[in-house]
């Protein structure tokens, strides 16, 4: 099978198996785990920040970072296909008891402007204690469902100033925050300093069997440390998988444009089949998502499925596909053939009207 659901499913590496077998470990709730402080040390320096803590996922730390920064009532901005907010199981709502206020992003990018709408004006014939108050903002970059759209550096910096002007707290879901500075050379720390927290994940595309960071400030990470604790991810022995990460900083993350020109490949090889919408221009990292107008995006993915590839439907009509590390330019050619014989063996059915390309699906992961 060639597995292209998700950089998720990327594996460790002989290599990084042997780091792991060597890492020196203790107890992390103790704060006794060298590999744990080593890795936290590498991401906080890495992104500019005072101090990190090394979590079991990006949900975890996205959340518990949501978390820190409000308490129960207050509202938050998030981009109306977040993945904090669609994806990470309601956990907005469940552990923080926050409010989301969505704004209408385009692939996950949104405006000054949409952040000042959102805002409203304050009036003194208007009392401030009737709205829930708003106290953060959230941006992610790469963006998931916007099919790994990059945010623009000018606007990025513009919505940020604007937040920070009202007083809002800002947190970066960066998650690919990797796969931003692979495409564009802006190092990690440039993004990262526009944001009073920023989650990366060392499980994605870069080979780390698990394993995420919150970063920021030295006050907000003792904050965050206690709540990471209150929802039991209290690891121990974290070390273990702390190795895997620091491996995967170290030795993976200059390969991932090796994965965006595969993405590319992908992308180009299926671009004009039959019943596939996509524009190829939207490719900008490692995800390809593409509309089915020939069948159900469920019954598409089952057709590639019997022919030896995994892909990931994404609501009724849309596909997602990602390379990662272990993935080869001969799987991607075989994956494109696998495509074409599904998509050719049902174009009577693909529409003539041609669809939109599909970056976004609410309901897609
Ligand atoms: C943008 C983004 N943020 C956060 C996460 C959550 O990470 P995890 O699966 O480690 O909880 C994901 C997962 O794919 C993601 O794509």
């Amino acid at each position: 099978m060639i597995d292209l659901r998700s950089d998720t499913c990327s594996r460790p590496t002989d290599a990084m198996r042997k780091a792991i077998a060597a890492a020196p470990v203790g107890d992390d709730v103790y704060g006794d785990d060298p590999s744990v402080k080593e890795l936290e040390r590498e991401v906080a320096d890495l992104l500019g920040k005072d101090d990190a803590v090394y979590m079991v996922t990006g949900t975890m730390t996205n959340q518990v970072g949501i978390r820190a920064h409000t308490e129960s009532g207050d509202s938050v901005l998030f981009d109306q296909n977040a993945h904090v907010y669609i994806l990470e199981g309601g956990a907005p709502a469940a552990f923080s008891g926050v409010l989301p206020r969505l704004l209408p992003g385009v692939r996950g990018i949104f405006t000054p402007e949409n952040v000042s709408q959102a805002l409203g004006v304050s009036h003194r014939f208007f009392p401030s204690t009737i709205p829930s108050p708003i106290k953060l903002l959230c941006l992610e970059n790469t963006h998931n469902i916007g099919g790994g759209k990059v945010w623009p550096l000018d606007q990025l910096k513009a919505v940020c100033d604007l937040g920070r002007a009202n007083g809002l707290a800002l947190h970066l879901d960066g998650a690919r925050l990797w796969h931003a500075t692979a495409a564009t050379g802006i190092p990690e720390r440039e993004y990262a300093k526009h944001f009073d927290s920023v989650s990366v994940c060392f499980s994605k595309a870069l080979g780390a069997p698990m394993g995420s960071a919150l970063a920021g400030n030295r006050e907000f990470i003792a904050r965050a440390r206690r709540f990471k604790q209150q929802i039991g991810g209290g690891f121990r022995q974290a070390g273990m998988m702390a190795a895997g990460a620091l491996y995967a900083l170290r030795h993976n993350r200059e390969r991932l444009q090796e994965d965006h020109i595969h993405a590319k490949m992908l992308a180009n090889g299926i671009a004009d089949l039959p019943g596939i919408a996509l524009d190829v221009s939207t490719v900008e990292t490692n995800i390809v998502r593409f509309g089915i107008t020939s069948l159900a995006a469920g019954e598409f993915v089952e057709k590639l499925y019997e022919r030896g590839l995994y892909a990931l439907p994404s609501g009724p009509d849309g596909v997602r596909m990602i390379p990662y590390l272990n993935i080869t330019p001969q799987q991607i050619k075989d994956a494109i053939d696998i495509i074409a014989s599904v998509a050719n063996d049902h174009k009577a059915k693909a529409s003539a009207v041609s669809v939109a390309p599909r970056t976004s699906s609410a309901a897609g992961y």
